[in-house]
């Protein structure tokens, strides 16, 4: 017999979106039908890649594309980041600020093991996207969620977040528009945000992973109020371009007055070590970003219609309660009788899959104090979907 110890370390590793699909496993071997509304994958459903996106890939690994890149990032694609990031969000940065990653989730991890330590703690929003609060604690620190509020369309408490900085307070996470919720924070409400960060000399993270999908005007990207605050901003491909599986992304240094540059030494480091993200699907992003840009328009005006119905519909079911996402693709409901029909979310969700096939993420599995007695769902689906996913939720609930 090996002797296999495996570290506390690897305890700390939580993805609750993807670990329920361990309780399906045993499901879908009897043969139910299932409705996967667990991951935000749109390309999984009726949204696949842009053509001229997949005809870079193509081109790129018949041409020969298919050496490392530098670890940085292909170059070309670090400037097509610089005019997009100008374009679309009025960000000003330089190429050299801009470091390509295997996703946005690559950058997170490089970001959290650069900054926090034991006795470190970051501030996330509560509910977060699950790896803030994962990898803060693999890398010995303590994530503590500031908390946003459901009956404000999940806007962040100012004075929450505030009360909750201390010494040992490394940065401020923002995550706008909002994973879990759906939340779209209002500019008055970054711009104070930004604010607290100035007056504790914070430094702040935004990841606008979901930048473009938004069904209300009032957005403005964190960096582009953020005057002389430095701030890190993380983005990627897999929503807004629909290369979910092709693993790319990027974070970019905001740094006015060169207050990034260690930090950004440190990623670095980070990316040496694993080589370099995916040189074709590099090739590929260059396109995306600077090819047609049409689909982006077609993805909202089909989500909205989905989340229209959604909302509606989970509103309609005695016992829930949900607030309208104003962007991203997801829906974050509030189940009343957690505490009483079922003890916890997690079993709400688990006697839902078991009866009905409907694959949710319990809220709890993001954050124990602010996603507690909620679920979230994505609305990617077809309506016809969707439908038959939402009148198997009424009936379930209906009938307990
Ligand atoms: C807020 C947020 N950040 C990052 C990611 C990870 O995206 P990527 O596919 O770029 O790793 C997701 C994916 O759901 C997300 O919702």
């Amino acid at each position: 017999m090996v002797n296999v110890k495996v570290t506390e370390r690897s305890k700390a590793i939580e993805y609750a979106i993807r670990d329920v699909i361990v309780n399906a496993g045993q499901i879908t071997k009897t043969g139910k039908k299932m409705f996967y509304l667990n991951i935000g994958d749109p390309v999984a459903f009726d949204f696949p890649t842009p053509q001229h996106i997949r005809q870079a890939l193509i081109e790129a690994v018949q041409s020969g594309n298919n050496n490392y890149s530098p670890s940085e990032g292909v170059l070309e694609l670090r400037q097509a980041i610089v005019e997009k990031e100008k374009r679309v969000n009025g960000v000003h940065v330089f190429a050299d600020n801009v470091l390509i990653t295997s996703g946005v989730s690559e950058g997170i991890r490089m970001l959290i093991s650069s900054l926090i330590e034991k006795g470190d703690q970051i501030l996330v929003p509560g509910p977060p996207y699950s790896p803030y609060m994962s990898y803060s604690k693999v890398y010995d620190g303590t994530p503590v969620s500031y908390e946003t509020v459901e009956e404000e369309n999940w806007q962040p408490n100012i004075d929450d977040l505030r009360s909750k900085i201390s010494e040992t307070t490394r940065a401020i996470v923002i995550n706008n528009p909002n994973n879990p919720t759906g939340a779209l924070y209002r500019t008055k409400t970054v711009k104070q945000m930004l604010d607290v960060a100035g007056e504790h000399d914070l430094l702040v993270l935004s990841d606008e992973i979901y930048d473009q999908i938004r069904y209300v005007e009032d957005y403005v990207s964190t960096a582009h109020l953020a005057k002389d605050l430095p701030v890190v901003g993380l983005n990627g491909f897999s929503k807004v371009y629909l290369m979910t599986g092709w693993r790319l992304g990027y974070m970019y240094f905001y740094d006015p007055n060169g207050e990034l540059q260690e930090l950004k030494k440190a990623v670095e480091k980070e990316q040496r070590i694993r080589i370099c993200a995916s040189t074709p699907a590099q090739m590929a992003g260059i396109a995306a970003l600077r090819g047609p840009q049409d689909h982006v328009k077609e993805l909202v005006e089909k989500l909205r219609v989905r989340r229209d119905y959604a909302w509606k519909r989970l509103n309609e079911i005695e016992g829930v309660n949900c607030a309208k996402p104003e962007g991203a693709f997801y829906v974050f409901p509030k189940i009343c009788d957690v505490g009483s029909k079922w003890k916890t979310d997690m079993e709400f969700a688990v006697e839902l899959l078991k009866e009905t096939g409907v694959l949710l993420v319990h809220g709890s599995g993001f954050d124990p104090v602010y996603g507690a007695g909620h679920v979230r769902a994505v609305f990617l689906p077809p309506i016809e979907i969707l439908e038959q996913a939402l009148n198997e939720i009424e009936r379930f609930i209906k009938k307990k």
